[in-house]
Parts: structure tokens; sequence; C-alpha cells
């Protein structure tokens, strides 16, 4: 549906003309017109304009098979156009990249939880992490992430699932999930973050910033970075480690 003017709307309807006198019955004040137009591939018209999006200092997302990266000295990271989240454009995948490029060394092991397309995960493999493990709770999520893995060449584990669906810890868990989510899966995410490592938790919305760091620092975690735009936060939290806890 494409809307022209405040009163002017176009609508598309594929290839099945839809009845005009069942729609003039229901909207009598309505003018309605009927044209045919050539069919167009919106696959390939999406194609042709998606361009290279710089995404903090080291990564480049490349939303097409076709398109190449003009800047050669940062990390690409290649996505199939699907319909999972995380393109690279909204604030909240953006800023967890952002965040990650601020952790003081590159971490060994990785759990992107509510992985989406698989962005944050093979973003971390190419940027030399070791061990990437990925779960979303949606299948077809997973199905998109495993694609965005095989496309970039990423060594990544990918299960349908949540955060209590694993036993390991990581030196860097991610999770971009709504924060109502957040709160309620947050002691299975901070259960799977290592002594010293850091949860990177956004799709925090303003309003709730206050409420999950506090549930943050009930579970003896420590604010390392927090970044806003104004509509999200992303909150990147350290666990202690014995050492540090003791000293
Ligand atoms: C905002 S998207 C983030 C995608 C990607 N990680 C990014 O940063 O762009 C959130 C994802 O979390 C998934 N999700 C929501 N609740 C979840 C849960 N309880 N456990 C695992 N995944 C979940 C959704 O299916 C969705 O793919």
């Amino acid at each position: 549906m494409w809307e022209i003017s405040p009163k002017q709307w176009r609508v598309y309807c594929g290839s099945s003309r839809p009845s005009i006198e069942k729609f003039r019955r229901r909207y009598p004040g309505v003018n309605l017109a009927w044209e045919g137009e050539p069919a167009i591939d919106w696959a390939a018209r999406y194609q042709e304009t998606v361009a290279p999006l710089c995404v903090g200092r080291r990564f480049v997302v490349l939303p097409s098979e076709k398109i190449e990266s003009p800047w050669k000295e940062r990390i690409s990271i290649r996505l199939v156009p699907g319909c999972a989240f995380g393109t690279g454009e909204h604030y909240t995948t953006a800023s967890c990249l952002r965040a990650w490029e601020g952790l003081p060394a590159t971490p060994k092991s990785v759990f992107d939880v509510g992985c989406g397309s698989g962005i944050l995960a093979v973003a971390a493999f190419l940027d030399g992490c070791p061990r990437v493990v990925a779960c979303d709770n949606d299948a077809e999520a997973c199905r998109v992430a495993n694609e965005t893995a095989a496309l970039n060449g990423a060594g990544v584990t990918i299960l349908t699932g949540s955060a209590g669906d694993v036993d390991e810890s990581f030196d860097c868990v991610f999770a971009n999930i709504l924060a109502e989510t957040l709160a309620e899966i947050f002691p299975d995410l901070c259960a799977r973050v290592s002594p010293g490592g850091f949860l990177i938790g956004s799709g925090i919305s303003s309003e709730k910033g206050t409420d999950i760091n506090n549930i943050a620092i009930a579970s003896a975690l420590e604010v390392f970075d927090k970044r806003s735009d104004g509509e999200w936060w992303t909150f990147t939290w350290r666990k202690q480690s014995p050492l540090s806890a003791g000293s």
C-alpha cells in the first residue's frame, strides 16, 4: 500500500483482481479506480537498491550476495535477504557491535541469545572468536542464521532454543531481546557468563533501562559500558571474577 497523499492511496493486489463492487458497497465515500501494471520483481529491485552499511569502526554489512565492499580494511558480514531481524540498520544491533568493539580483548567464546539473522554471532567469529554458539526460539530465525553463517564461512553452532538450553559458560553473551524477555530469562543469561566475562544486553526501551540494570546489579554484574540513542539502551555488564570480588 502506497500513500500518495493523505487522501490518496495506491494498493497493489498481486495477480488477483479484488472485487471492486464489494469494496464500493462497504466504503461508499471512497473513489476507486483499477488499473493493470506490469509485474515487478520486488526481490530484484531490492537487490539493486541495497548498499554496504558501515557499522562501528570494524564492520561493514553487505545486505545482498551480489554487492562488494569498498572498505577492504573492514570485516564484511554478508547477509541473505531474509525475514529474520538483524540487518545492522537498527540501533540495537549496531550498538551491540560497537559494544563488542569496546571489550578489552577478543573473547575466546561467545553465546548469541536471540540471534535473529545471526549477524552478531557471525561478526564475533569473523573478528577472531574461535568458539561461537547462537540460539533463537524461532526456528525460521535459526534457518536464516545458518544461511548467514554458511555464506560467511563462519563456524557458528546454532540451536533452536534459549539461554536455559545450554550448560556451557562463555566469555561474552549477546542478548538483543526486548526488555520484558530479558527480565524473564536474566538468571539463565547470567549463568551463561563466565567469571570476568561480559553480557551485552540490548533491546531495552529507554524507560526500562533502570529496571533491567537493577536486575543486573542484583545478579552481581557491574556496568562496564552503556549507550543509548534516546529510544534504546545497550548495556555491557561484567561478571565479577572470584579474584576481583575478593580484592
Ligand atoms: C531483536 S532480534 C535480535 C536479532 C539479532 N541478534 C540482532 O542483534 O540484530 C531478537 C531475536 O530474539 C529472538 N527471541 C525472542 N525471545 C527469545 C527467547 N526467549 N529466547 C531466544 N530467542 C528469543 C527473536 O526470535 C528474535 O530473532
